[in-house]
Parts: structure tokens; C-alpha cells; sequence
């Protein structure tokens, strides 16, 4: 159904979800100046805390939303959105513009939405929120994803600009590669770390020990990464093509649980990748893929 909505009206905007990224966006937007009337949430206290935390004046039940605000953004659970979208089509909204900001779903999640004439996208900030307050810190100068129907995109740049962010094209076919992206840069980074602790503690370091002297190495491999792109900031035995290492790893790991082994066997696979467009000869990449491919 075709969008027919409030290009020419003045933005009431409304915040579904009362978790971290919902009260961190709330609080953001009200201290740049955004005005944001209303915080919805299925547990009405919850709103309230959460209002109370974003300085928006007006909590409210989800199904009450809809009069409220014609700038909708939902900030729930990616397994609610099958009931929130619903909801909030069934308690007649229209002819708004709503974003919601779960990558997983991408910008289909708001179909039933989208059904009723409303234009519909998805914002997804590239940042990882353990606590609404350290979202409100780090958020600015984030990237954020998009994509969408035309004023949903509009209304998702507006926000990123006013959140002090980036804003991130993604098309709309494509957002399960760009959420993989995002585990990879940031979940499967804490689990690598998580495996390095794994082996520190087995040659008797305590893990708080272990996890402090982790840190300039891990620091120094992001900043390295980062400033110099990971061709020229890998070093190690893959880079240097040492094949009797990665065995002497084999072996090290030996007791190590399966899920430990098969991580550094695949780690190391996409290395060589790595390796090989940083200048391994070939001859040192097939060894080493034959001592990996044997772990
Ligand atoms: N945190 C991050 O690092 C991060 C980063 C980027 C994007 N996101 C996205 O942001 C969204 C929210 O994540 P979050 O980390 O803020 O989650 P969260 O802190 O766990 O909060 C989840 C919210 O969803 C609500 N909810 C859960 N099930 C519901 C249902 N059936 N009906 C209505 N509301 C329901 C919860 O309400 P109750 O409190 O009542 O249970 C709560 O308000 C997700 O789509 C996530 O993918 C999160």
C-alpha cells in the first residue's frame, strides 16, 4: 500500500520499547532537541522508569501509541516485533513513518505496518549497547544502517544526523550479510578474546590476570587493524608461513574442547585468506592449510 502520510505535519515522535537501546536513543534525541512525547511499553512501569530516563514526558501501553505520535521508532526485542508491528496496525496506526531497529529482521519485519499505509524502515545502530548509559555515550559518532521506504529513510538520516552518527546505506536485500558483518566485528571478537582466556587459564594464570595483560595486545591488533586495514596489520606464524608452529598448536590443543579446536582451525583458514593476499607464497599456504585442515 502506497505511503500517504504527514510529509507536511510537525513530528510527534514516539519510542516503543523501554530496554537499553530504547532509553539510550530516548535520551539522546531529547538532549539534542528532538522532541519525543512518548515512551510505549507492554509493562507500563517500565515505560515510566524509562521516560523518566530519557526526559519524555508521557508513558504509555503500547496499543495507546498510535494518537500519540506519527514518528513511530520500536526498539524491542527482534522476537517481538511479529507482535509489536500487529499491535500497533491493529490499534490503528496510519499514515506514519516507523522504523524499528532489530538488523536481524531487516526492513520486511514491518509488514503488517506497511499494509496499513504506513512507510516503514529499518535504523540499526553498529554499536554494541551493554547499558542504556553507555549507548547514550557511545552512540554519537556511530555508524547507523537504514533502509527503507523513501520517507522512512528520510526520517531515519534526520535522526542519525541529529544523534551525531553516520549514516550507513544498506540495501534492503542485503541486511543478513550486514548483521553477519556485525556479529563478526563485535560478538565473535568477544568469543576470540573469551578462547584466548580459555588457554591463559590453562597454563595457570588467573583470569583476571590473564584478561589484564591481554589488553595492549588486543588494543594494539584493533588500532593496528584499523589505521592500517588488516593486510598489513597481520603479523604471526600464518603471516610468516611457519607451518611447524600451527603443528605445535595441534598438539598444544589436543585437550582443548572440540569447539576450541574447530575455532582456531577456521580462524586460521580464513587467515591464510588473509596471509595470501598479503604476499604468502602459495607453496606455504597449501602447507599450512594441510596442518589446519588436519585439526
Ligand atoms: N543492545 C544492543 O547492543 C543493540 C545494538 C543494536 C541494535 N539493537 C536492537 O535494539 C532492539 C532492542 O534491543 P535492546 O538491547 O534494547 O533490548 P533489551 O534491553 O533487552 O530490551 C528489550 C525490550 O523489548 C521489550 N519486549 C520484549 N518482548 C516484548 C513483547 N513481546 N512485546 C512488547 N515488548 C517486548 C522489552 O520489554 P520488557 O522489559 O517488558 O520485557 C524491552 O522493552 C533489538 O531489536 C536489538 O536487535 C540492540
Amino acid at each position: 500500500m502506497k505511503f500517504s502520510g504527514h510529509s507536511n505535519t510537525a513530528h510527534t515522535v514516539g519510542i516503543v520499547g523501554t530496554g537499553r537501546l530504547a532509553s539510550a536513543l530516548g535520551a539522546l534525541l531529547s538532549r539534542r532537541g528532538d522532541t519525543v512525547s512518548v515512551i510505549a511499553g507492554r509493562n507500563l512501569e517500565k515505560a515510566r522508569k524509562t521516560a523518566h530516563f530519557a526526559g519524555v514526558k508521557e508513558a504509555v501501553s503500547i496499543p495507546e501509541l498510535p494518537p500519540r505520535a506519527n514518528h513511530v521508532l520500536i526498539a524491542v526485542s527482534d522476537d517481538a516485533l511479529p507482535f509489536v508491528a500487529p499491535s500497533l496496525a491493529a490499534a490503528g496506526l496510519r499514515a506514519s513513518i516507523v522504523l524499528h531497529t532489530a538488523a536481524a529482521a531487516g526492513p520486511a519485519a514491518l509488514a503488517p505496518l506497511r499494509e496499513q499505509g504506513n512507510a516503514t524502515g529499518v535504523l540499526h545502530p553498529l554499536q554494541t549497547i551493554p547499558t542504556a548509559e553507555r549507548g547514550v555515550d557511545t552512540l554519537p559518532g556511530s555508524a547507523f544502517a537504514y533502509a527503507g521506504d523513501a520517507p522512512a529513510t528520510a526520517w531515519a538520516n534526520e535522526l542519525v544526523v541529529s544523534l551525531g552518527g553516520k549514516p550507513l546505506a544498506i540495501d534492503a536485500q542485503q541486511w543478513g550479510l550486514y548483521h553477519a558483518a556485525a556479529v563478526f566485528a563485535s560478538n565473535y571478537h568477544v568469543t576470540l578474546i573469551d578462547s584466548a582466556l580459555e588457554l591463559l587459564e590453562q597454563t595457570g594464570l588467573s583470569r583476571s590476570v590473564a584478561l589484564e595483560a591481554l589488553a595492549p595486545l588486543v588494543q594494539a591488533s584493533v588500532a593496528n587493524t584499523l589505521s592500517l586495514g588488516p593486510e598489513r596489520a597481520l603479523t604471526g606464524p600464518i603471516s610468516r608461513g611457519d607451518t611447524s608452529t600451527v603443528q605445535a598448536h595441534r598438539s598444544a590443543l589436543a585437550n582443548r574442547p572440540s569447539a576450541t579446536r574447530s575455532l582456531y582451525a577456521a580462524a586460521g583458514l580464513r587467515t591464510l585468506a588473509l596471509a595470501l593476499r598479503s604476499g604468502l607464497p602459495a607453496q606455504a599456504a597449501r602447507e599450512l592449510n594441510a596442518a589446519l585442515e588436519a585439526l
